[in-house]
């Protein structure tokens, strides 16, 4: 890849593993800790997309609390461990190589941001629960333009305050659809594919893809 200025990373499912809030209560949720996790995930995003057509915007901590409250039902889980599994999401952990990736593409002296639909406080909160404060130049939130992904006027954002071409952005997301939109907004869009997943039929094909953000040294 060349002439990237910027490295742009999601944060939710990209940098941080959007299942660990569950997982880490899995010996109270039991087996179905993962189902349940992947359901609360699909109806968070769904929320955000039927929102954004009804025109209906609620932040993405409302969402993500909304979307548990249906999912909990949705799997017999006791309402006791609401409080604890918001809890968790505001301190999601990074996965595993994501530290030691970031450390070593600023010293390459990249632009490093977030762009995400998460709000500029619960993106705050998570880079500093795992210590990755220090390494971002910038963590663009969607509550900037009150619109979530794919809307362009999100993709727009690390644009306008970098004064760059669309090009010269290396977008990673784990979400196909984040890719696709990236992608298609002018990124050169890198997808992380950590589980071996199916890419979407929606006008864009990733440039790369890669299993894990390590590999991700290589190749800029
Ligand atoms: C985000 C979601 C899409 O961080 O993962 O924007």
């Amino acid at each position: 890849m060349k002439n990237i200025k910027a490295i742009i990373f999601d944060a939710y499912g990209t940098l941080f593993d959007v299942n660990s809030a569950a997982e880490k209560c899995k010996d109270k949720i039991g087996d179905k800790w993962e189902p349940f996790a992947n359901f609360w995930r699909t109806t968070q995003l769904e929320y955000t997309w039927l929102r954004t057509l009804m025109k209906r915007h609620k932040d993405f901590w409302q969402i993500t609390e909304d979307s548990l409250d249906k999912s909990m039902k949705a799997f017999n889980i006791d309402p006791e461990m609401k409080d604890e599994l918001l809890n968790l999401y505001k301190v999601l952990s990074p996965f595993q190589e994501v530290p030691e990736t970031l450390k070593i593409l600023k010293k390459k002296n990249f632009k490093l941001a977030i762009l995400s639909n998460g709000t500029p406080s619960l993106l705050n909160r998570l880079v500093k629960s795992s210590n990755l404060d220090n390494l971002f130049d910038d963590l663009f939130s969607i509550e900037e333009v009150g619109i979530y992904k794919p809307d362009s006027k999100v993709y727009d954002l690390p644009i306008k305050k970098y004064k760059i071409e669309k090009s010269q952005i290396a977008f990673l997301s784990a979400n196909t659809w984040d890719v696709s939109g990236g992608g298609n907004y002018g990124y050169q869009a890198i997808w992380v594919n950590r589980n071996n997943n199916i890419f979407d039929n929606l006008d864009y094909k990733p440039i790369n893809q890669i299993k894990n953000l390590s590999e991700l040294i290589n190749l800029i």
